[in-house]
């Protein structure tokens, strides 16, 4: 069976096709944050004019890519949510015309539930149960898996993601979007802390985070210094280390009390070199799982991916279009 993804739920337009004998057999990702950078966020309709160019092209690139054409495709899939409802629009148009077009059933899937599982596209042995961590610019949900399709929830962000404060600190240090991966540059030139700052709802009962706070503590200090290059370094290095600290000994805390062996990290900031580097020495017996990098942030091989794991469950076959923008897990 192959299995075409298609990703279009924010500002990166991915597709991927996945074999169920052979495994991912290509993948392509065009982001938009040229497009999107000197707004310094995501700019919805925008974003689904480019998702609109860009999907032709791409199909055909990967079709090249994988040595494939359309008529060996099986099924299509999708993300329908959560997301932008106009970037999601375009992507469940163009993958329910696809469909109809080549008289194969389409699928929807959960853009969620395709990161958490997405460190089993190079796993073949990681199954539930596992503590997930999704860590995102949307999301920062920790969960307990004990199937393909229960999830419960231990706890959430009240009220900005992890991503989301990355993205706003770094804008504030005046580094590009999205800032996750320049305040990750950024603090790589440090190797001591200067500042101390706040580690949000760290030891507090509930595994739930916040992380509002600390980004007010930190833009409050940005806006106070004439900012130079080593303190832009100082600043992230410990900015990142008051995430992580947050982040790392909530999730090992929830394997400890829960008994789980395995851990999932997934979602944009799973890319964190550093959060990778930690979380493999503080691990202490549990045993960490990420996916590879180019499939921590949005892209459409795990939307593929999650379409084959839910292969067995009835297709959709309807022409109806119905994005969910705010869809939870559970
Ligand atoms: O999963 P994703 O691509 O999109 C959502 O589903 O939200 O995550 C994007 C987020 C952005 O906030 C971005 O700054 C963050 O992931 N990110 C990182 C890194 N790479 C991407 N955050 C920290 N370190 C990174 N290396
Ligand atoms: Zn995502």
């Amino acid at each position: 069976m192959i299995i075409l993804g298609i990703e279009s739920s924010c500002d990166e337009t991915g597709l991927a096709l996945y074999d169920s004998n052979q495994g991912m057999l290509g993948h392509v990702v065009n982001s938009q944050h040229k497009i999107h950078g000197k707004y310094g966020g995501i700019v919805p309709e925008l974003a689904s004019r480019d998702h609109v160019l860009k999907l032709v092209p791409l199909l055909d690139e990967l079709l090249r890519l994988a040595k494939k054409n359309l008529n060996d495709i099986n099924l299509v899939t999708f993300t329908n949510g959560p997301g932008l409802l106009g970037p999601l629009l375009t992507g469940a148009s163009f993958a329910k015309s696809l469909a109809w077009t080549l008289k194969i059933p389409s699928m929807e899937i959960d853009h969620l539930e395709a990161h958490i599982f997405s460190p089993m596209i190079s796993e073949n042995n990681l199954k539930p149960p596992f503590i997930s961590l999704l860590v995102s610019g949307g999301h920062t949900i920790l969960s307990s898996i004990t199937d393909n399709s229960s999830y419960d929830i231990l706890g959430k962000t009240l009220d900005d993601s992890a991503g989301e404060v990355f993205d706003k600190v770094a804008r504030h240090l005046g580094l590009p979007y999205p800032g996750g991966p320049e305040i990750s540059k950024a603090s790589a030139k440090k190797k001591s802390s200067s500042f101390k700052f706040p580690r949000p709802m760290l030891n507090t009962s509930c595994y739930d985070f916040s992380f509002s706070g600390l980004k007010t503590h930190v833009t409050q200090l940005i806006n106070e210094t004439k900012l130079t290059d080593d303190l832009i370094s100082d600043i992230a290095f410990d900015f990142e280390n008051a995430i992580l600290d947050v982040l790392i000994t909530k999730t090992l805390r929830a394997a400890e009390n829960l008994d789980i062996d395995n851990i999932v990290i997934s979602g944009g900031v799973s890319a964190n070199i550093r959060l990778r580097d930690r979380f493999d020495k503080e691990k202490g017996n549990k045993n960490i799982f990420f996916p590879d990098i180019a499939f921590s942030t949005d892209n459409g091989a795990m939307i593929a991916f999650m379409g084959w794991l839910k292969s067995s469950t009835p297709n959709q076959k309807s022409l109806e279009i119905k994005p969910s923008p705010s869809s939870s897990l559970v």
